[in-house]
């Protein structure tokens, strides 16, 4: 019987649970599953690779759909199609051991011909599967070659495409001599890649989409200003007919604070069990049991774009001002592990930094603290600061982006946090100060808590905004 529903086909680099390192991670692994719940009449389908990140557990899964060669430029490459089904979405995985047999991600000298090699699978897959897409939704700079390719050479009649920036920091930007030997573009077709002397493919899929979305409407707004644009305003402003701002939502059942091993699972909904799970915390991490002082925490990638040097001017004070506990999560940028090595050194009875990302760990850091803090210069969306609110963690964030979407400030009758505004250290710093004096006050801090815990950071809504998208093109 022929298949009557519409038709997604989402690409992008990273979901959960299969392979993450950020956001992205989070989205692709929530967003198909809200989709596929809200629209029965949709088939909602994933593609991406298949890392050697990818767990046993879900190989064992995974059935071989296909196998096909798929030519880029010069090359013909081996790539295997393989596919398992959760929660109501088939999810395919490109298989080729040469570009994603790695130890990592992203991050290697190639990796412009490894997702080039990707989007040009994932348009060869089409017809080797049994899978028509309606539209194809394609994910940050990594997959944005498959919305060029389509209107550039595949043009598959009837299918239609959507581009989501996730964040428009990585662009992809590349020499133009590797034009037509690594993206296997024509030298005739560069000026729909070119932006500023360069290869630049979130330009080129801004260009050749047919709508564009980002992932909150704040953020839609601040990339047309080139404080937020890092160079692409001019692209964004022209393209602004085709944009729109969905805000994500977060996977409840994921970050689900009774899931977590025993210790850590008391403090859901319940003041007197947030206690327990931070005493379960300092013992983890060896700090002083004191379930009286505040745990402040940080889970971020450490990239400067997340605020770190905010925290680097005012942490130690407000060490010093205070009785708060500190615990940091997260990798990057070398030169913020540094710093928060020398804290912790520093405070060794206070402190505490751990480099990794590690999602089984941060769920217990989340359940274990008190104030989250999210001073981001730049924040598209944002995902911890809503999954500190599910876990009652009260945010400290600057209201930009997705930030300013999600938290309001407190004392407003509906506040889930605390905002400041100016990119300033001692703004922020004053809102840290704030909160910990209402810490004091348990009435207020538990009311304040409770709306955070109540705020609705669901699917439902931006997935029927998607849904509309769709079914609109
Ligand atoms: C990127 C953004 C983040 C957003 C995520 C998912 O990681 O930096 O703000 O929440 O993508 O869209």
């Amino acid at each position: 019987m022929e298949n009557k529903k519409t038709k997604i086909l989402i690409v992008g680099a990273e979901a959960l649970p299969f392979a993450a390192t950020g956001g992205l991670g989070d989205v692709l692994g929530s967003l198909p599953a809200a989709l596929a719940r809200e629209a029965s009449d949709a088939d909602i389908r994933v593609v991406m690779p298949l890392y050697a990140k990818v767990g046993a557990e879900y190989r064992e899964k995974m059935t071989k759909v296909a196998e096909i060669t798929v030519k880029l430029a010069w090359r013909n490459q081996y790539c295997g199609i393989y596919s398992l089904e959760k929660d109501g979405v088939i999810y395919y995985f490109l298989d080729n051991e040469y570009y994603f047999d790695r130890d990592a991600l992203y991050g290697f000298f190639d990796d412009g011909e490894r997702y080039a090699f990707f989007s040009r699978a994932v348009m060869d897959m089409i017809p080797a599967i049994d899978f028509y897409p309606d539209v194809l939704h394609a994910n940050d700079w990594q997959s944005a070659l498959t919305v060029v390719y389509n209107k550039l050479y595949y043009k598959y009649p009837g299918m239609k495409t959507i581009y989501t920036i996730h964040n428009i920091e990585y662009q992809g930007k590349y020499d133009k001599y590797i034009l037509g030997d690594v993206f296997a573009i024509d030298n005739s077709d560069l000026s729909i890649v070119e932006y500023d002397g360069c290869i630049n493919l979130t330009k080129g899929a801004i260009v050749c989409c047919d709508r564009l979305t980002t992932v909150s409407s704040r953020y839609a707004d601040e990339i047309k200003d080139a404080f937020f644009a890092h160079g692409l305003e001019n692209i964004i402003k022209a393209n602004a007919e085709k944009l729109s701002g969905i805000v994500n939502g977060i996977d409840y059942e994921y970050y689900n604070p009774l899931k977590l091993d025993e210790k850590f699972s008391a403090g859901y909904r319940t003041f007197s069990g947030k206690a327990k799970n931070k005493a379960a915390l300092q013992e983890m991490l060896g700090l002083p049991t004191d379930t009286d002082a505040p745990i402040v925490s940080m889970i971020s990638r450490l990239a400067s774009h997340k605020g770190f040097d905010l925290v680097k001017c005012v942490l130690e004070e407000a060490l010093d001002n205070s009785d708060m506990q500190f615990v940091l999560l997260g990798t990057g940028e070398k030169e913020f592990e540094y710093y928060f090595c020398e804290l912790a050194a520093k405070y060794p009875t206070r402190v505490r930094a751990l480099f990794e990302f590690n999602k089984e760990l941060s769920k217990k850091i989340y359940a274990g603290s008190d104030i989250f803090l999210m001073p981001s210069k730049s924040e598209p969306c944002g995902l911890a600061q809503m999954i500190a609110c599910s876990y009652a963690t009260v945010p400290i964030v600057r209201a930009v982006g997705g930030l300013y979407d999600s938290i309001k400030s407190y004392p407003a009758p509906d506040s889930n946090g605390f905002t400041f505004d100016n990119y300033n250290a001692h703004d922020f710093l004053f809102k840290i100060y704030e909160a910990l004096e209402l810490y004091g006050n348990t009435s207020e801090w538990d009311k304040l808590t409770l709306r955070a815990i109540k705020s609705d950071f669901t699917w439902s809504k931006s997935a029927s905004k998607y849904m509309e998208i769709y079914s609109k093109i």
